[in-house]
């Protein structure tokens, strides 16, 4: 995917390098153009080092050595995709107005905001923003067709209080890589997942848990935000997802034991589409919560009496609509196929993503799966492997080509 990156003179710049680390990871071509105050607040040679090639700079406009290659036309016509973070009050009133007076804003009229998404991070003093002048030309620029990713509340670097913040650069990555997908084939669609481990608090101090990461329920929440969905995320306790697996975008619903993400995931059911319940729940629960804490000196053995917790998904496929369409986990370790297809039955899933936990490639806490999709009808059984986020698109793939 190709992304030009412009970078306009705003303080919030210092944040870029991080951007473009991110960029390059994910397997994007990219080209940089600063304009000359935001050469004031990121180092050109950093981005330059971190692209692997040179950034454009406003000088590049009128070269008359190069003035022959007409950069920003070239430019303009390059990418998949442009973002321009942060953008500055003064270069948004450009943009609106027409102005190409340096090569960022030139790139932008050239562009002509038809045959690819611009993206447009505004970042300043909560006044700038706040000013009519400012909020006009934002108008202008989303009426055109521009996606104005408003910008957050927070402490300012102005040392101001109030809305005007850029978003952290795993939230720009993750706005880019939304706008990039060229269709959006779950737009409009509500998906609600369950994803992670839940609790069984025996004591106050200790419970019955499981290894659950949430990073397949996260994959699928993600994979559905970046297909166009709205997203709702039913979490259960992880420590806090990092780099690939953030949360940004998602309405989060964090949930403690079964109980609680049964009746969290009820009172969101009417809402939902498509309900992927990709949380690893807990089968039992004390039968007998201790309120104070279980005395080691009291006692050397002790026997502790299990219940059986609600079923969510047999729940859901009891309640659920002919036009919502539930999705269920198998996580197996013996003769895979066969009790996936039971649970399939039992609970009446549409489809269910059987996984063998004993397997190479794949289980809890790994980045990998290999997962067997089975679908009602049994027709196909469809195999799914490679990282939790290919899996996932691949699932939305089957998904979307037979249900919407
Ligand atoms: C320390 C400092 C911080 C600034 N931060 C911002 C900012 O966050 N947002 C903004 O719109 N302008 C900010 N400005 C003002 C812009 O740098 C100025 O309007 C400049 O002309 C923008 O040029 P450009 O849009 O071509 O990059 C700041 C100025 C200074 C001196």
């Amino acid at each position: 995917m190709r992304v030009l990156l412009g970078v306009t003179g705003g303080i919030a710049a210092y944040k870029i390098p991080f951007l473009v680390r991110l960029l390059k990871k994910a397997g994007c071509e990219l080209e940089i153009v600063l304009t000359d105050s935001a050469a004031k607040f990121v180092s050109p040679l950093a981005l330059a080092s971190l692209n692997h090639k040179r950034v454009w700079r406003d000088a590049d406009l009128l070269d008359d050595n190069k003035g022959f290659e007409i950069p920003h036309i070239n430019l303009a016509n390059w990418p998949d995709v442009i973002a321009v973070a942060p953008c500055t009050a003064n270069s948004i009133a450009k943009f609106a107005h027409g102005h190409a007076d340096n090569l960022l804003s030139s790139v932008i009229l050239a562009s002509g905001f038809i045959d690819m998404p611009v993206l447009i991070f505004p970042a300043m003093n909560a006044n700038m923003l706040d000013n009519a002048a400012t909020q006009e030309n934002i108008e202008i620029l989303r009426e055109r067709g521009a996606y104005i990713i408003e910008p957050e509340a927070g402490f300012l670097a102005c040392g101001a209080e109030g809305k005007g913040r850029m978003p952290e650069p795993d939230e720009i990555f993750e706005e880019v890589m939304r706008a990039a997908v060229e269709d959006h084939d779950l737009l409009g669609c509500n998906v609600l997942v369950t994803a992670g481990p839940t609790r069984e608090f025996l004591d106050p101090a200790r419970f019955i848990s499981n290894p659950s990461s949430g990073k397949m329920g996260i994959a699928v929440a993600r994979t559905a935000w970046r297909r166009g969905a709205d997203v709702k995320l039913i979490l259960g306790p992880v420590t806090p997802p990092q780099g690939d697996y953030s949360l940004y975008g998602f309405e989060v619903i964090k949930v403690s034991s079964a109980q609680e993400m049964l009746k969290a995931v009820i009172e969101n059911l009417d809402w939902a589409k498509f309900i992927i319940k990709a949380a690893a729940v807990g089968d039992y629960k004390a039968k007998e919560f201790q309120e104070h804490k279980i005395k080691r000196e009291k006692q050397d053995d002790i026997v502790i009496e299990l219940a059986k917790n609600p079923d969510i998904a047999a729940e859901v496929g009891i309640r659920k609509l002919r036009s919502q369409i539930l999705v269920g986990f198998a996580a197996e370790t013996d003769d895979l196929i066969n009790n996936a297809k039971l649970k399939l039955e039992r609970k009446n899933l549409d489809y269910i993503m059987a996984n063998d936990i004993l397997a190479e490639q794949g289980g809890f806490e790994s980045d990998l799966n290999n997962i067997k999709l089975i679908s009602r009808s049994y027709d196909d059984i469809v195999e799914l492997d490679g990282t939790k986020f290919e899996v996932a698109d691949k699932m939305w793939d089957v998904l979307v080509s037979d249900k919407l």
